[in-house]
């Protein structure tokens, strides 16, 4: 069978590999390139968001499942398009991504449906929001409504940075059409934990809880970037929480889906603040957290494929189960210095020859993702500001960090920068057992 996925970063790379040790006799076909993904998966030169390019491509090439990695794809309708051509594709239709493409849509519905999420108004121009905001008061949060690649949410800790983020959506258009709508919301104080399932509309499949690190330097400090590295599991949320968030949350959100009309398949993802008073919604995605995607997926232990099937309309994912292997995940991000602001590509780097190998994660538990590299003639040069996913699996999160930053010191190179602190609040926690 061919499987094409849609999307060329560090999550997509996670995705083929883990399908492609459960089938390694099945053909791969990927959207995009990159030094890692050339080597497992054929590109179909296609932009993500090529509708019909896209859907002649898996026509033409017979494609017998498409699953697709980013949100982008999803809100500008490929799925309704894959399966209005009668091809099987995992995701939500436009109108399920927008969830995930409209926060305004997703508070109004979270608020309609007594989800917990943070007290919000939503505006449309600049006056009404600043009365708003200082009714609230600092700290409070202001956010672009639409699609913003994770940099759309401006936590502000004054007046003067709360009138600065609403001229950034306002007045300057920082965020261009996608902060035409602006939710303004009150600051919530806690954990943050990311919990993910699978569904085909009718049943829920959660996946374990995980924790991304969104800030870019070290002590969660710095601006807010596309994430820095994650873990899996988080335990700060043990078994009987998970279920009654999916009991509070993630129930909930699928039948306000539904009584609003709207048929969700795919992955539900929640962004989630663990309050004092429990847990908050501060956000939904519809699709696989990146880089939470690669400390989760080398732990199912699994056929995926089965499970992303499931994961569609009419797919009974109720008589699937998920098998997890023993131990935790941890992913770095090794990024462009710079990142996430101006950062220089095309600088060359080394990866040991024994990380790239296929067997290096069954022999040390370690492989490398690519999120932005490329070949050229004379080897791997950076891409993108993300650039590699070093991800390890280990006995806890301690051990499977130290194979990650061990890893990470054989492709030292001038042109990366890593937080070396991933997983900090994992291992506090465990010393404090
Ligand atoms: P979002 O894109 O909505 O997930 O927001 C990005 C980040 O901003 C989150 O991961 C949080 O760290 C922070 N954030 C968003 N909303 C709130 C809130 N209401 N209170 C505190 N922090 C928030
Ligand atoms: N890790 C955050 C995201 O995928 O949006």
């Amino acid at each position: 069978m061919k499987i094409l996925v849609v999307g060329s970063g560090g999550r997509e790379h996670a995705l083929i590999w883990k399908l492609r040790r459960d089938h390694p006799d099945y053909e791969f076909l990927v959207t995009g390139r990159s030094g890692g993904l050339d080597d497992v998966a054929r590109c179909v030169e296609s932009s993500p968001t090529d509708i019909d390019g896209l859907v002649e491509t898996a026509q033409r090439e017979r494609v017998g499942f498409t699953v697709v990695g980013p949100e982008l794809p999803l809100a500008a309708g490929l799925v309704d398009a894959f399966r209005e051509a009668g091809l099987a594709v995992f995701g939500p239709t436009r109108a399920g991504a927008r969830l995930e493409s409209s926060k305004a849509y997703a508070k109004r519905l979270m608020q309609t449906h007594g989800i917990p999420t943070a007290r919000f108004e939503v505006f449309t121009a600049k006056g009404p929001a600043t009365a708003f905001a200082d009714e609230l008061g600092v700290p409070c949060v202001v956010k672009a409504s639409g699609l913003a690649a994770g940099k759309g949410a401006l936590v502000c800790t004054t007046t003067a940075e709360v009138a600065d983020a609403l001229a950034a959506c306002f007045d300057r258009r920082d965020f261009g059409a996608a902060g035409d709508e602006v939710v303004v919301e009150e600051f919530v104080a806690g954990e943050e934990a990311s919990m993910i399932a699978l569904t085909d509309g009718r049943d829920l499949l959660p996946l374990l809880p995980s924790q991304d690190h969104k800030r870019a330097a070290d002590g969660d400090q710095g601006p807010n970037t596309g994430g820095m590295g994650a873990y899996a599991p988080a335990t700060m949320l043990d078994a009987s929480q998970q279920a009654e968030i999916v009991e509070t949350v993630f129930r909930p959100i699928l039948a306000a889906l539904e009584a609003d009309g709207v048929a969700f398949s795919g992955c539900l993802y929640a962004g989630l603040m663990l309050t004092a008073t429990g847990p908050q919604v501060l956000e939904w995605n519809v699709r696989f957290g990146d880089p939470e995607a690669q400390a989760l997926l080398p732990l199912i232990d699994t056929d995926l494929l089965a499970l992303l099937m499931a994961a569609t309309p009419g797919g009974r994912l109720g008589e699937q189960e998920i098998g997890w292997r023993e131990g935790a995940c941890v992913t770095v991000v090794a990024a462009s210095v710079g990142y996430p602001s101006d950062h220089e590509t095309g600088v060359p780097i080394d990866i040991p020859p024994e990380l790239e190998a296929d067997n290096a994660f069954d022999r040390d538990g370690v492989v490398v993702f690519h999120a932005g590299t490329r070949r050229d003639a004379g080897g791997l040069i950076t891409a993108g500001g993300r650039v590699l996913n070093v991800t390890a699996v280990g006995a806890d999160v301690g051990a499977a960090r130290e194979r990650v930053y061990g890893a990470l010191a054989r492709i030292e190179s001038p042109a990366l920068r890593w937080r070396s602190d991933i997983g900090w609040r994992e291992l506090a926690r465990a010393l404090a057992e």
